[in-house]
């Protein structure tokens, strides 16, 4: 699309010539002669750039320029003038506009000048958008009573310095949570560092989380800075807290007290200031009743606990999620946006959805992705959110008179929903049924089960 430009003299010939330029340049140009046209065409048909004369009948260059900034904080303007003193320049610059140009105008500094000044815009633009998309994929949906407390929760505790142990089942938005809190609070532009304290193995935890000194081991042929440095001046969200080993845990109450830690190899010692978020899906008092989790840690970290709402908590809030994910997953696909039944809309709210949040938006990702209708129906719905076809299925335990036959099938059927229920996600599934993950994988082999990961 043209980019128009709004020219801005009293002139007649200085209008004219750089109507001419520009239109041979490719830009629609629009003409005013003095303030108050300018305003009233840029009101009305929105430029992209004003050229605007400093020195005018009516009302001056200048404040038109206060007025058109007041009016369209990111429009480009571009000051021209006859009588340009360097402190007219300035007082321009300060009140926003993009450049200053002497008379008598160079045309070549006229084109390139508005180039740049485009370019940035765009660059400003494109800026914007994706402030706003990161912003967006941060939101925390839902009206509920429930969320709606967690939120205000969120903004009192945000601003503050202090520490934030956040509770829920998996999948209902923990780690959301945290970075919204990091987002809102005074530390929003120093770093948030995760660590997924389950995922890294006890041995390597130290120099993970420290860091480690040039030659502090063979192989280590370069400092290497831990998670505790990187995260200096923002927040360390410690996810999964409850699957550190004792060991660790011992690590890192010591670093939280003294917020000072050495690096692997090292005899320097480093202060540190960090925010810790930390977040878990188990029970921590009854971790620490099993020996699992020690109790000062406990203590050191729960200084203000958020508990993040189960979905079945908040069922008024699905519809809301569906339509929300159905928009994302369309968009991201480039795909026409999906819409959804009323009976099928149903069917979401009535499952439990033991997977919460991540269940739901699996589920949803995969509906936008394979239903080639826009509209996602009834039938559409995969078991076990739709109960219809279950029943069926589970008659079918009955068709066999063997025990084993019924027990695999059954088994087969469980497995199923649980996995579903965690994204396929097999470690997490074996965790919450109770058996160890190698385990998981032979049943998920022997009974023929599909997982997508
Ligand atoms: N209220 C919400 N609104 C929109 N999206 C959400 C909401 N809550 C969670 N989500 C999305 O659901 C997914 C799961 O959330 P998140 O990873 O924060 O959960 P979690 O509690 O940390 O899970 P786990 O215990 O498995 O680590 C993410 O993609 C997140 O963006
Ligand atoms: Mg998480």
């Amino acid at each position: 699309m043209k980019k128009s430009i709004l020219v801005v003299d009293d002139e007649e010939s200085i209008r004219n010539s750089l109507r001419g330029v520009l239109k041979d340049e490719g830009y629609n140009v629009l003409l005013a002669c003095d303030g108050e046209e300018a305003i009233e065409k840029a009101e009305k048909d929105k430029p992209n750039l004003v050229l605007l004369d400093i020195w005018m009948p009516g009302i001056d260059g200048i404040e038109v320029l206060k007025k058109l900034k007041a009016m369209f904080p990111r429009l480009g303007v571009i000051m021209i003038s006859g009588h340009g003193t360097v402190e007219t320049a300035v007082t321009a610059t300060k009140l926003g506009a993009y450049d200053f140009i002497e008379k008598p105008l160079s045309l070549d500094k006229v084109v390139l000048t508005i180039e740049h000044a485009l370019n940035l815009q765009q660059l400003e633009d494109e800026n914007e958008i994706l402030r706003q998309k990161i912003h967006k994929k941060y939101e925390i949906i839902g009206n509920s009573e429930a969320i709606t407390r967690l939120t205000e929760q969120i903004t009192i505790a945000a601003p503050t310095n202090g520490w934030i142990l956040i509770g829920g089942e998996n999948g209902t938005g923990k780690e959301l949570v945290a970075r919204s809190i990091h987002r809102k609070s005074l530390r929003a532009d120093n770093p948030f560092v995760e660590v997924n304290c389950a995922a890294i193995p006890e041995e390597l935890i130290e120099s993970e989380l420290f860091g480690y000194e040039k030659g502090a081991f063979t192989g280590a042929v370069s400092q290497k800075k831990g998670k505790f440095d990187m995260a200096n001046g923002g927040t360390i969200f410690l996810d999964e807290i409850a699957d550190m080993g004792l060991k660790t845990q011992a690590k890192i109450l010591r670093i939280l007290q003294e917020q000072e830690f050495e690096r692997v190899g090292g005899t320097r010692r480093i202060h540190i200031d960090v925010r810790v978020i930390a977040a878990t899906n188990r029970d921590l008092r009854k971790e620490i009743e099993l020996g699992n989790f020690r109790e000062d840690l406990y203590y050191r970290l729960n200084v203000i606990p958020l508990e993040v709402p189960s979905l079945r908590d908040r069922k008024v809030d699905i519809p809301l999620l569906v339509l929300h994910f159905l928009k994302e997953f369309s968009a991201e696909n480039g795909l026409e946006e999906k819409e959804i039944s009323n009976e099928a809309l149903e069917m979401f709210t009535e499952y439990a959805w033991p997977g919460n949040i991540r269940e739901l938006k699996n589920v949803i990702e995969r509906l936008v992705i394979m239903t080639r209708a826009r509209v996602i129906r009834k039938e559409d719905i995969p078991v076990p959110i739709n109960r219809e076809p279950e029943t069926g299925e589970k008659n079918c335990l009955f068709d066999t008179d063997s025990l084993k036959a019924a027990r695999d099938g059954f088994e087969k059927q469980f497995i199923e929903e649980k996995l579903r229920g965690f994204g396929d996600n097999v470690s997490k599934t074996a965790q919450a049924i109770g058996i160890e993950r190698s385990h998981l994988h032979r049943k998920i082999k022997s009974l023929g089960i599909e997982v997508t990961r």
